[in-house]
């Protein structure tokens, strides 16, 4: 089951978000308890790290008891690479925290062995007792993580080929669509659903129509997100734009 929380602007948005992640990282580490938290990339989460680093400087927020483990990453792009999803996340959140760098894990977009890579982030995720939290972001073809169309519960972390409409979306960062890799690695929609909670987040008009797909449709590997329906405890939190094709309150 969806709920759907519906924000005037993603500003107040993510600000709920951020207050419900930071009392999670709280409550756990009060009990003397690690957070994992699952992360996404993109432009939709930026606005959610740059809230978590203000709590962080402004409301003492400390991520010493905080695990990470990313959704995805390009294949062939190494940590330096600036369209890495690993530079991404040093950029975004994980330089401006006190989070442990060993207990930030995004996969390895450059391992020799994919298979065995894939396997390793699995583990090392059940290692960790699993997700308590994981956040989403959609895409236009109703990926999460990168599963893109058709991919179901029965995926896991494995190496996965590029929506054309995926490589032209995220175009715009490397400056030219030739330069977007072909692959990626990702978590399955089977490890998302394992995680315990999942926030789902998306801004503006242009995913009005997959977000109303992933909520309304009924769940089917056409549209991965859709999926999400099955989960206990899954939110999606978005603005009105976002929210304007629903054809209901949820
Ligand atoms: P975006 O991508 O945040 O850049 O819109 C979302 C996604 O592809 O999951």
């Amino acid at each position: 089951m969806i709920h759907v929380h519906v924000h005037p602007d993603k500003a107040t948005a993510v600000k709920s978000v951020a207050a419900s992640i930071a009392k999670l990282i709280r409550e756990r580490a009060a009990k003397g308890q690690r957070t994992v938290l699952g992360l996404a990339t993109g432009s939709t989460p930026i606005p959610l790290y740059a809230e978590l680093v203000r709590l962080h400087r402004e409301d003492g927020l400390s991520f010493r008891t905080v695990t990470t483990f990313n959704l995805d990453e390009y294949s062939g792009l190494g940590p330096d690479h600036d369209q890495s999803y690993r530079y991404f996340m040093q950029q975004q959140l994980f330089n401006h925290v006190d989070v442990t760098p060993s207990e930030t894990h995004v996969p390895n977009g450059l391992a020799k062995d994919v298979v065995a890579e894939c396997a390793a982030y699995e583990a090392a995720i059940k290692k960790a007792g699993g997700i308590d939290l994981q956040v989403l972001g959609i895409g236009r073809t109703g990926h999460i993580g990168f599963n893109e169309p058709p991919a179901g519960p029965s995926t896991r972390t494995r190496q996965v080929h590029l929506d054309e409409v995926t490589r032209r979306d995220n175009a715009s960062f490397f400056g030219d669509v030739a330069k977007v890799p072909h692959h990626a690695v990702t978590m399955g929609v089977g490890t998302i659903l394992d995680c315990r909670r999942v926030v789902l987040l998306a801004w503006g008009e242009g995913k009005a129509e997959i977000v109303q797909r992933s909520v309304e449709v009924a769940p089917a590997d056409s549209c991965p997100a859709s999926w999400l329906q099955q989960h206990t405890a899954c939110d999606f939190i978005l603005d009105t734009a976002a929210a304007a094709k629903l054809s209901k309150t949820h």
